[in-house]
């Protein structure tokens, strides 16, 4: 007999249905299975024929054909076997076949034939309720996850057995389950624990209203690290897209435990310096989403950006000005979202102490040169915002003057931001923020007025400014009215953007 039933499969975030077709009659034992699987999908046999084993259901007399399809699709992972099991059982005439069919089934079956957890299954429930499908059944530790998706009777699963009794209408499956949203952490890091560096407050302000990357170069407990951890604790709060696409994403990765809902945090992803371009950017078996992704409508901490290897620092270059990765695969592409932004820190020098008033930096000229030379000019070029931070003053420290807190400066965080949404909503611009706007939506949002223009002519000359870091001043300058809650960008926001080119300034080589 033939039964069907249906489940999916990942391509980064997208999800694909793919209809099983078993077959089974008969004659001497095989099992097949066709239809570009891959490797981790073959293995599947093993474990449902073991798992229906458990149900007294044995193959040994048994033909049985599996076919995924459509054809085409490169089925990768270990979710089939929910569906292919059931699909057996339907064909063996052990589960009537109406209950089957038109479900999205997902699942790996351990040899006992228990349901284990399976990634990416936020992305597959999206999926099928855009392409009409009324009921699904995940692994039971997906529950939390599997709550979030409306409009779909998702029930979940711990077992074979209790399958197969559900199908048989013996028994009721349990709805997935809700657990509460996981908040931002706003207690933990608060600005108001670091003193001083008023200019690089500025700058984290700026980076956080815009969406801008930012550079922070210093020397040594200078406050870097720790103005960085602070970033995700001033940016606006995420849109309900965003949360839903964060946690789809952290879905793919396999980081979603049980007992996490909704992300409504801004992701924070520091990867140590010693991190693989793949790791960076993803790719691998799945393929899994890099630090990229992970970080994707957060923050992505780059420490020591000048120790990180060329070839990841280079491959960042593309989701940066993208704001997706592509994976080419054999069969086709795999893409996830990486609108992030980036922040990166580095000493000044090979020793750190370059330029910090005590004269103890022994470095070479050629060496910092060379120090400096592996963050390439395309990276920069992509940085919108340069700070350097001087040493902190013991003054600073010792004084009772504490820095202005978070809140605050969220507040005015999220005014700037309203604005950009606001524009972007009245279909002036094609970005939601001033990072990502195009060379046309600047023309429009970003006009100077001749003092501008002229200030800008001049820092191209003495700065010989790429046309991509002219355009990042206008965007960061844009920024910078938005700040203000002022509707045209004046000569003033102009000289602060240019002021924020620090290394095209070449302020840095002056120190040396
Ligand atoms: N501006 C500051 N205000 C208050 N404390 C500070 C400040 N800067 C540094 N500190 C203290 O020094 C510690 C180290 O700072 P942090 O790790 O941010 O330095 P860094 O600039 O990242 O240094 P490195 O270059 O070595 O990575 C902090 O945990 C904090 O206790
Ligand atoms: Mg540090």
């Amino acid at each position: 007999m033939l039964a069907t039933a249906l489940t999916a499969t990942l391509a980064g975030l997208q999800a694909h249905l793919v209809r099983v077709e078993v077959e089974a009659r008969r004659g001497p034992p095989t099992f097949e299975l066709v239809g570009l699987a891959e490797a981790a999908v073959r293995e599947s046999r093993v474990r449902v024929r073991s798992a229906l084993a458990q149900l007294g259901v044995h193959l040994s007399e048994c033909q049985v054909i599996v076919n995924l399809a459509p054809a085409d699709v490169r089925k990768t992972g270990s979710g089939f076997d929910l569906a292919i099991a059931a699909a057996a059982l339907g064909a063996l005439g052990a589960a009537p076949r109406d209950a089957i069919e038109g479900a999205l089934l997902v699942g790996e079956l351990s040899l006992e034939g228990t349901v284990q957890p399976l990634r990416g299954v936020l992305p597959q429930l999206l999926e099928a309720r855009r392409r009409g499908v009324a009921r699904a059944i995940v692994p039971r530790a997906n529950s939390a996850e599997a709550a979030l998706v409306d409009g779909l009777d998702v029930r979940t699963v711990g077992s074979l057995a209790e399958l197969l009794s559900a199908l048989c209408g013996r028994s009721e499956l349990p709805r997935a389950a809700a657990v509460a949203e996981t908040s931002p952490a706003r207690a933990l890091d608060d600005l108001v624990d670091v003193r001083g560096q008023s200019a690089a407050r500025r700058a984290l302000e700026i980076a956080a209203a815009g969406g801008h990357n930012l550079l922070m170069i210093g020397p040594p407990g200078s406050g870097k690290t720790m103005l960085a951890r602070r970033l995700p604790g001033i940016l606006p709060a995420l849109t309900n897209e965003q949360a839903l696409e964060v946690t789809a994403i952290h879905s793919v990765a396999g980081l979603l435990s049980a007992s996490r809902g909704l992300s409504r945090a801004r992701p924070f992803r520091a990867p140590h310096h010693t991190v693989s371009e793949i790791g960076l950017v993803g790719g691998g078996d799945g393929p899994r989403p890099g630090e990229v992704s992970l970080a994707h409508a957060g923050v992505l901490f780059l420490d020591e950006l000048a120790e990180i290897r060329r070839g990841a620092l280079e491959a960042l270059r593309q989701p940066l000005e993208d704001g997706v990765v592509t994976i080419s695969r054999a069969h086709g592409k795999a893409t996830f979202p990486a609108r992030l932004l980036l922040v990166g820190a580095m000493n000044p020098c090979p020793c750190g102490w370059l330029g910090d008033g005590s004269g103890r930096c022994a470095c070479a000229p050629e060496r910092i040169r060379a120090y400096r030379a592996k963050v390439s000019g395309p990276l920069l070029d992509r940085i919108d915002v340069h700070v350097v931070l001087p040493p902190v003053e013991v003054a600073a420290l010792q004084g009772p003057a504490r820095g202005e807190g978070s809140e605050a400066v969220r507040a005015r965080v999220e005014r700037a931001a309203a604005i950009q949404r606001e524009r972007h909503a009245r279909g002036e611009v094609n970005a939601a923020t001033n990072a990502a706007l195009g060379p046309r939506d600047l023309d429009r949002v970003a006009p100077l007025c001749a003092d501008g223009a002229r200030m800008l002519a001049a820092a191209v000359d003495r700065l010989g400014l790429s046309a991509r870091a002219y355009g990042k001043v206008l965007r960061v300058a844009r920024t910078l009215a938005d700040l203000e809650g002022a509707a045209a960008v004046g000569p003033a926001h102009v000289a602060e953007a240019i002021g924020l080119r620090v290394l095209d300034r070449g302020a840095l080589a002056a120190a040396a």
